[in-house]
């Protein structure tokens, strides 16, 4: 396990708030985005249960992309890496150490850690192969969350904000069920009270996404030009029922599997 002495292209940092600055590349959207994300993106005990499985015995642990920490494992050696400085300076005090870098580019060397973890982060990433290759390089296990397109069309995206719908279909592919990858994939059910706020998170909460502090969690939000229209067309389905009667078929549900996918790679 690297100690952040030893951290490949130490630049500078911020000590007030302990993390080391290694090479950044584009400017992070998350540094406008990002701030108030704890409030609404803490992390779901049962996506959190299987994220710990997914690690098996891994001691040392590398988060890339560990946004303000979430998911991260109390009872193995972890440091973080997160490009954004929005997203480091929200970090709970006695969080782990954090580097503040890229996947593209981690400031490690090859087969520092037991472990790589990488959850709801690789959508983001400028090429996704070169930071699994970042990921596989640094580590004995990639233990990645994302998703592939869903079985369950998701009504948010279908009936209000298709421009999200669009862009999701362009840059997820099931890349990770290419065989000679030998990965193994977990479906990760969206329970209806999910804690964290992604983008699926209140499929049965609808009146969720009318709130300005759910939607800036969410960065597919802000992306859209205008999301003035699909707003209003929800609070008027909401108000006259009309969601309601569309989406009856799911207000009894528990759990919903919106192509969500726990992958490991070793
Ligand atoms: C949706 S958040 C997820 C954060 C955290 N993993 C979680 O589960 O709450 C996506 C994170 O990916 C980070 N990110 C964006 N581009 C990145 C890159 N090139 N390398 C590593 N992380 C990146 C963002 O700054 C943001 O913190």
């Amino acid at each position: 396990m690297p100690r952040i002495s030893h951290v490949r292209e130490t630049l500078c940092g911020d000590e007030s708030i302990g993390y080391t600055l290694g090479r950044m590349h584009a400017p992070q959207i998350y540094d406008r985005i990002g701030i108030g994300y704890h409030a609404t993106r803490r992390p779901d005990p049962r996506i959190a249960a299987a994220i710990l499985d997914a690690l098996g015995s891994a001691q040392t642990v590398v988060n890339i992309g560990a946004g303000a920490g979430s998911y991260e494992p109390a009872d193995r050696r972890v440091i973080a890496v997160e490009p954004s400085a929005t997203m480091i300076r929200q970090w709970p005090f006695g969080s782990a150490p954090a580097v503040q870098a890229s996947a593209m580019d981690l400031p490690f060397a090859d087969s520092s850690f037991q472990a790589a973890m990488a959850v709801l982060t690789i959508h983001h990433w400028p090429e996704r192969d070169r930071g699994l290759a970042e990921m596989r390089r640094v580590s004995g296990r990639s233990v990645i969350l994302t998703w592939e397109p869903a079985p369950t069309p998701f009504w948010l995206t279908t009936d209000y904000f298709p421009e999200i719908l669009e862009h999701d279909r362009k840059i997820f592919s099931p890349w990770f069920r290419e065989p000679a990858l030998r990965s193994t994939v977990r479906t990760i059910p969206i329970p209806h009270d999910c804690v964290d706020g992604f983008l699926c998170a209140y499929w049965r909460r609808p009146q969720a996404y009318l709130d300005p502090m759910v939607r800036r969690g969410i960065s597919s939000f802000a992306r859209i030009a205008d999301i003035e229209m699909g707003l209003s067309q929800l609070r008027k389905d909401l108000a006259d029922g009309t969601w309601h009667c569309r989406n009856a078929g799911l207000l009894d549900q528990k759990e919903v599997d919106f192509g969500y996918r726990l992958i490991v790679l070793e």
